[in-house]
């Protein structure tokens, strides 16, 4: 079944005492409701493990931002799948469009930090999205069709089950600039159509698509009451534990 899904994106953001505190505040407030989503918090390398022991609500997990595309060795600065499956996280954010912008990362390199992903058992958020020029040259659905296929397609029906993807317009991020309901379902269904091509009708039924990019309390009830629209990727917003609970509330 599709799940509804809320997941924070802290960046190189908070200290790990903030981290903590932070996490500590998220998971007993979420402790008092009853959340109809899933709640993810994507911390630094850093400070996953202290911020897994932390969270104990029902349906808080936690994500790494990124993971090497390497199994192992001499990679100075780098953290492996495996490295963060131990840790306790289940999730990894992967080709989020700060990576693939300031560090390079190419379809080919998500590809293998995807499949390590999956082999490690963590599950991946992967996130697609144009820059505004695309967007304007009319070209934002064929891109972000293109990013799916090369990073994902290779992968059977079963494991690209695992997969959550998070539909993050680049000039939506951290810009106060949000796409409007109607541009994130029409991105959605599109996304949904193509899946359905690839896998069949239940795969890309039950797949979770995110939207990301300004997303916020305010405007978070009117994205997520898409039919396409299952949850949303939290940068700024995911930093105070008042404005992330509001988003997990307007499910
Ligand atoms: P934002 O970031 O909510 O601050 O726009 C979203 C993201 O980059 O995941």
């Amino acid at each position: 079944m599709r799940k509804n899904i809320v997941a924070g994106n802290w960046k190189m953001n908070l200290t790990l005492q903030e981290g903590i505190a932070l996490a500590k505040d998220v998971n007993s407030r979420v402790s008092a409701i009853s959340p109809k989503c899933e709640i993810v918090l994507g911390t630094p390398f850093t400070h996953i493990t202290e911020v897994v022991k932390t969270v104990d609500a029902p349906k808080i997990s936690v994500a790494a931002q990124n993971c090497a595309n390497k199994v192992s060795g001499a990679y100075t600065g780098e953290v492996s799948a495996a490295m963060v499956k131990s840790t306790g996280a289940q999730y990894v954010i992967l080709g989020h469009s700060e990576r693939r912008a300031y560090y390079g990362e190419t379809s080919e390199t998500l590809k293998e930090k995807t499949d390590l992903a999956l082999a490690n058992g963590l599950l991946p958020i992967f996130c697609i999205g144009e820059v505004l020029e695309e967007r304007e040259a009319g070209k934002h659905f064929d891109v972000v069709k293109q990013q799916i296929k090369e990073a994902l397609f290779h992968l059977s029906a079963e494991a690209f089950g695992k997969i959550v993807l998070a539909y993050e317009p680049v000039w939506a991020i951290g810009t106060g600039k949000t796409a409007s309901a109607a541009q994130a379902q029409e991105m959605h269904a599109v996304i949904r159509g193509l899946l359905k091509e690839q896998y069949g009708a239940e795969v890309a039924d039950n797949c979770t698509i995110l939207y990301g990019g300004s997303c916020n309390a305010g405007n978070a009830k009117e994205l997520f009451s898409n039919p396409d629209v299952d949850g949303g990727l939290i940068g700024g917003a995911s930093l105070k534990a008042e404005d992330f609970l509001a988003i997990i509330s307007a499910f």
